[in-house]
Parts: C-alpha cells; sequence; structure tokens
C-alpha cells in the first residue's frame, strides 16, 4: 500500500456562489416498488389515511431531500394524468407500457401533491410528450396551477384540492433521445413539440420554470448534437436542459468505478459548453442552466432489459443493495454536482425509494437505510451558504476507462450565517491512502467540529434491513494548526470535516 500526496488549496475571497438547494433532490417514479409498496402502502402498519408509509415519509425528510421529481422517468411518456385523479375506486387500471407493469392508478397527481407537502419537498413534475400532446401538458398544468373558474381547475377543486398545487417546475418529457423511450423522437421532432409545449405553457403562466430533455447519458452517439438541435428550438423557451447518468462497476475495474465522477464532471462541462454555444449563435445573453435530474450508481447490468419482463403487478425491479463502495461513489456524484452549483442548479437521485434508491422497504416491515443513504443525508445538511472554489493538485491513479485522474476529489462549502466550513474529501483509491494538506485562507479554520467518515476493510460490505454494517464513523485523524488540516485518507473512503473558528 502507497500513500499518496494531495494538496488542496481554499481562499474565502474565492467562490463558486451559493449552494442551490435543490441539488438536494429525489425522483418518484412509477416503477417497480418505488409508489406502490414504497412511498404507498395502504395496508401497512404505518400508512396515514391517504396510504402512505410514515416510517418512509420520516426517512425522506432525514434525507434531506427537498425537491422530488414525478412520476417518471421512462413511465411518463406512456401515462395519461387524467387516469390518476378522482375517486380512486374509478380510476382505470392501465398496461404501463415502460416497465410492463399493470398500473392500478391508485396514487396520481393529487396524492402525490399531498405526499410532497408531508414530506416537505418541492415537486418537479414531467409532462408526456411521448404519446402525450401539446394540449394533455396544458390542461395538467391548467388542472395543478390554475385558481378556478375552468374545466380542469374546478375538477382539481371536485376532487379536493381547492387551492392550486402551484407546481413551479416541469420537464418537458422524459429521455427522448432513446430508442427505448415511448413515442422516442427526432433530435428536431422533439425541439419543435418541446418548444410548443413551452410556448403553450407559458401562456398559462409565464414564470414556469421549464426542462428540456437533454440526453439520456453521455455514451448516446447523438450526445452533444441532440442538445444542440434540441436547445437551436428551445433556447429561449425553456430555463434548464437535463442530464441523467447512471455508473457501474464493470469488468471488476474497481479504479474507474470509483472515479464515476470524473465522467460526470466532463459531461456537466461538455453540456455547459453545448448550450452556451446555442447562446453565442443566438447572440443571446441568456444562459440555460442544468438539471442533473437523474443520476446514481445502478449495476445496470444485472438488470435483464423492459423487453424481458412480463406484464404483472407490484414487481420489484432493479432493487440494487448498495455497497460502501457504492457508497463513496455517490458521495463523490453529490460533491460534483455541488462544485457545479453556478450552473447545475437542480440534481435529483433516481430513484427515493427501492428502485435503485437509498430507502428500502419491506411489505408490511421496515423501511431501512441503504449504504448511500448517509453521504446524501450528510451534504444536504451541512452543504450550506456558498460553495468555494476549490484549488486541488493531487496525485493521479490510471483508470482504463478515464486515463490519469486525481485519486483525491476535494469539495468545500462555507456558510457565513453559521461561519462553518465543510470539506468533502473522496480518496478514489481502491487501495492506497492519501496524505492531504488543506491550506484555508481567509476562512473559519481553528477548530475541527466534527469529522465524518465512510471507510473500512470491506468495501463491498452493504446493508440489509437487520444490520447497518455501511454507517458513518466520527473519527479524529485530521489535526487542524493555524488554518492548515493534514492527515491521512483511507482507500476508498468519503469523508465529511466541519471547521469553525
Ligand atoms: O430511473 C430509472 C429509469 O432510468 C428512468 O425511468 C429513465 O428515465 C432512465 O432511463
Amino acid at each position: 500500500m502507497t500513500t499518496h500526496r494531495a494538496n488542496v488549496t481554499l481562499d474565502g475571497a474565492y467562490r463558486v456562489g451559493p449552494v442551490p438547494r435543490r441539488l438536494f433532490g429525489s425522483f418518484v417514479e412509477h416503477m417497480g416498488r418505488c409508489v406502490y409498496g414504497g412511498i404507498y402502502e395502504p395496508d401497512h402498519p404505518d400508512a396515514d389515511e391517504d396510504g402512505f408509509r410514515q416510517d418512509v415519509l420520516d426517512l425522506t425528510r432525514e434525507l434531506g431531500v427537498t425537491t422530488v421529481r414525478y412520476p417518471g422517468g421512462n413511465f411518463v411518456s406512456g401515462y395519461d394524468w387524467r387516469d390518476g385523479i378522482g375517486p380512486r375506486a374509478d380510476r382505470p387500471t392501465r398496461l404501463d407500457r415502460a416497465w410492463k407493469a399493470i398500473e392500478s392508478n391508485e396514487v396520481g397527481t393529487d396524492d402525490f401533491m399531498r405526499w410532497a407537502a408531508s414530506a416537505g419537498v418541492a415537486p418537479m413534475l414531467a409532462v408526456n410528450l411521448g404519446t402525450g400532446t401539446v394540449q394533455d401538458a396544458c390542461d395538467l398544468v391548467e388542472y395543478c396551477n390554475y385558481p378556478s373558474g375552468t374545466k380542469w381547475s374546478d375538477l382539481r377543486i371536485k376532487n379536493g384540492a381547492h387551492q392550486p398545487h402551484d407546481v413551479r417546475t416541469w420537464c418537458l418529457g422524459n429521455e427522448m433521445d432513446g430508442p427505448w423511450q415511448i413515442g422516442h423522437k427526432t433530435a428536431d421532432e422533439y425541439g419543435r413539440i418541446a418548444a410548443e409545449t413551452a410556448r403553450a405553457l407559458r401562456r398559462i403562466d409565464p414564470t414556469l420554470e421549464l426542462i428540456a430533455c437533454g440526453s439520456s447519458n453521455s455514451t448516446m452517439p447523438s450526445f452533444g448534437s441532440w442538445e444542440a438541435t434540441v436547445l437551436s428550438h428551445t433556447h429561449d423557451l425553456v430555463d434548464l436542459v437535463s442530464l441523467h447518468a447512471y455508473y457501474e462497476e464493470k469488468d471488476g475495474d474497481t479504479a474507474s468505478f470509483l472515479s464515476s465522477a470524473v465522467d460526470m464532471d466532463t459531461m456537466i462541462r461538455g453540456v455547459i459548453a453545448t448550450a452556451d454555444s446555442v447562446a453565442a449563435r443566438l447572440r443571446s445573453s441568456k444562459r440555460v442552466n442544468l438539471s442533473f435530474d437523474e443520476w446514481n450508481v445502478w449495476h445496470q447490468s444485472r438488470f435483464p432489459g423492459e423487453d424481458a419482463l412480463d406484464y404483472s403487478k407490484g414487481r420489484p425491479l432493479i432493487e440494487d443493495n448498495y455497497s460502501l463502495m457504492d457508497a463513496v461513489v455517490v458521495g463523490d456524484l453529490m460533491a460534483t454536482l455541488l462544485r457545479h452549483g453556478d450552473r447545475v442548479a437542480i440534481a435529483c437521485q433516481a430513484q427515493l425509494v427501492n428502485v435503485i434508491a437509498p430507502i428500502r422497504t419491506e411489505r408490511g416491515g421496515l423501511a431501512w437505510k441503504q449504504a448511500t443513504f448517509a453521504p446524501f443525508a450528510l451534504s444536504a445538511r451541512h452543504a450550506r451558504g456558498d460553495v468555494l472554489l476549490t484549488a486541488v493538485e493531487s496525485d493521479k491513479q490510471h483508470t482504463k476507462r478515464y486515463g490519469d485522474v486525481p485519486i483525491l476529489s476535494a469539495t468545500a462549502t462555507h456558510d457565513p450565517e453559521s461561519n462553518e466550513v465543510v470539506m468533502f474529501l473522496v480518496n478514489r483509491s481502491p487501495e492506497d491512502s492519501i496524505h492531504l494538506t488543506a491550506r484555508l485562507h481567509d476562512l473559519p479554520s481553528t477548530k475541527i467540529l466534527q469529522q465524518a467518515e465512510l471507510a473500512g476493510p470491506d468495501m463491498r460490505v452493504i446493508n440489509t434491513a437487520a444490520q447497518q454494517e455501511v454507517r458513518i464513523r466520527n473519527v479524529s485523524s485530521l489535526r487542524l494548526c493555524e488554518g492548515t488540516l493534514e492527515g491521512d485518507l483511507p482507500a476508498c473512503s468519503w469523508t465529511m470535516v466541519r471547521l469553525s473558528s
């Protein structure tokens, strides 16, 4: 085992900008057991009168989620939102062609809005631009947001929601570049319908925040050109463009997997460059920001694919068990989003419950925390105030997928209100430690309030309902002396250090 070296410099004068609180978003899709058997299980002992599990709501609040995207995902591209409103007994049962599921429609827009209010999260709804029309999208926005006196707003009131839901943020479809998407479109086809939908929605409410679909992932052959074409149609009509990325360890290549955040960083830079190049072509000073509204670790190679599924009800789907190593990668991805907080305004970890999720449930039983819960929750709780510019000089490790990458990932925030500096440090090496030297200038740095660490001898250990093996430990291996923080970070670890004066 070697000890690598890394130097970090922080200066109170150099800031990226305020921490966008919506980076701590999540995603609830009608998929597998995320909704049915996840947030909603009416015969569970902990369910409220609406059928929502209180234990899941408690964990959602503890996770610190600020915003939740709903109802999909691929699901939305074949969804008729009208099926999910009104008395539950009258709602139709449908085939969900995205995930080959029998959809009872017991949970729909009004139900989700009540759940979101209990969870204390801002809703972010997606409209169907796969099989849906401009009119369907307008009707949904009228149903949700128009006060009263029209067909759809009065129906909402009749269904019990007297006040408008006032949903501010809307996704214009989902992953429309993907051939797997119901109603998949070319970039021009999608750009046109997204533009026309945006134009029509803005006539209902010009202040809505609208998100155009970017690429489904950065390995799509059309990555870059898709964004350029879509934004050439929509640049002046939307506020954000979406990004999606999922990471997994392939062929035992642990070093590349632990360096996944390097790919996320490259993808973010690429989409910013593309969006800004469209702005330049249009001679526009407007900046389209980024919504990273699906990201996570997903062991995709273990999923046979939706074509291999038969129609069924309540089937578990992609319930990945997350390891300590997965949690370290999640912590690094979260920190990468923060470092780009000047352009990434929204991010949603996909998904919230059961489906590649930090929260797991047992039918009729416990709700419990996966290994990935802790880095998300601690980042959401402590990354406050401003993101600082972080200068990192680090030894590199060679990876098959990304070449030579810095072994240390470092991100920091400073909250002028509490006068706390918080550093998020990731050692991406599977076997070597890092000797860290971090120098802080013009920042509170006389005492360490907390050094929380996610590390351990077995990076493949997972949590189960019965045993929470992967958990945060408060340690004290770092020393602080005259504004310099120094010490060793173990291999494959995520560390949060809180400093004050
Ligand atoms: O989050 C799971 C699925 O991944 C979503 O439905 C889709 O948008 C993405 O491909």
